[in-house]
């Protein structure tokens, strides 16, 4: 049996707020086998930078256990976090301010050569060529500075350095979120591609339903610090299990209206808590048109689904009781209030 890329096992990550601990992620787990990718999605606020933060130990966890294939990332010294980040790397939303401004393109992406790996100059000028090339730039671009690329530019120089090093898994925390349109499915082609060339696993971080479709097999759907959700991205869209999953999908404009039907409309309400004073129970429970007594008493157990992958909502085993089937004839039935 091959083991994953990524193994996350109840990881819980806290802020120091004044006095108090925010509790940012409550007791995650997922999987990445390698080579694939694994969507996380969710709300602005509901931990996701947090957790791809914490698997790289950029903020140490207050509990749970991370493995990148058998290496325990969460018991790591201080002095091992440097061989980590040559096997985990991370790429940031914001390609204006990730890139150093005062060094160039090629310093940029000699400079993880240099400190991994102990190739000569020469090797490693052939290396930065070949990279260039490889996201669609030039190697007589290495002269030039992050200021006078455009935003996909540089976002291809963040993907191209994150790639110098071979990882193992790379985590993408909303990579075309601040590109245009046009841009965006420029960039996230480019990562197909070096994902079938390279068999790098991905953590792909987005808000956006439609993005993380294009990009992933597997989906994992957070809500104020929890999965709420997760699966096989062709049940999670068409058959949510959990009303929150099936908010966020009924808010996505979909061009064939027998398949909005399919799904079934859920208008999500109100804002995200805050993680420092979480509801009870369930935590979608405030903005949850299904809310039931027990969700207010219980939080609910995981439920595998039909179709696969597994929720945690009490509709399974209480009110309707779903019993891990899909909401669908639910939803359409207009079982809702
Ligand atoms: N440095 C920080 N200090 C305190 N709270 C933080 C910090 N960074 C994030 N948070 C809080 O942690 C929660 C999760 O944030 P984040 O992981 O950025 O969510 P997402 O990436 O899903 O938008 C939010 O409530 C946010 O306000
Ligand atoms: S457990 Fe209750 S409140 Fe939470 S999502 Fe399910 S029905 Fe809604
Ligand atoms: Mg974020």
């Amino acid at each position: 049996m091959t083991i994953p890329a990524l193994r996350v096992e109840n990881l819980q990550v806290e802020y120091t707020v004044g006095k108090r601990q925010l509790r940012a992620v409550s007791g995650v787990s997922f999987e990445i086998g390698a080579g694939e990718t694994l969507g996380l999605v969710g709300e602005s606020g509901s931990g996701k930078s947090t957790t791809g933060l914490a698997l790289l130990r950029l903020i140490d966890p207050a509990g749970g256990r991370i493995y990148l294939l058998d290496t325990d990332v969460t018991t790591l010294k201080r002095r091992d976090l440097r061989n980590l980040r040559k096997r985990m790397q991370i790429v940031f939303q914001d390609p204006y301010s990730s890139l150093n401004p005062s060094m160039t393109i090629g310093q940029l992406l000699e400079e993880p050569l240099i400190i991994h790996t102990d190739h000569p100059t020469s090797e490693r000028r052939a290396q930065v060529a070949s990279a260039l090339q490889s996201v669609g730039l030039t190697p007589a671009h290495a002269a030039r500075y992050p200021h006078e690329f455009s935003g996909g530019q540089r976002q291809r120089v963040a993907i191209a350095r994150a790639m110098m090093v071979r990882p193992e898994l790379v985590v993408l925390d909303e990579p075309v979120s601040a590109l245009d349109v046009s841009t965006q499915s420029q960039i996230l082609n480019l990562l197909r591609q070096i994902q079938k060339d390279s068999g790098t696993a991905f953590l792909f971080v987005a808000h956006d339903l439609a993005v993380i479709r294009l990009m992933s097999r597997n989906v994992a759907v957070m809500y104020l610090g929890e999965i709420v959700e997760q699966g096989p991205a062709a049940r999670i869209y068409d058959q949510p299990a959990h009303p929150y999953t099936a908010a966020l999908i009924s808010a996505v404009p979909v061009p064939d209206p027998a398949r909005a039907h399919m799904v079934g409309e859920i208008i999500l309400r109100g804002d995200l808590p805050s993680p420092l004073d979480p509801p009870s129970g369930c935590r979608f429970r405030t903005r949850c048109p299904f809310a039931m007594p027990i969700c207010t008493e219980q939080v609910p157990p995981p439920t595998n689904i039909a179709g696969g992958g597994v929720t945690a909502c009490h509709l399974h085993q209480h009110g309707p009781r779903l019993d891990g089937q899909p909401l669908g004839d639910f939803l359409r039935l207009g079982v809702a209030p």
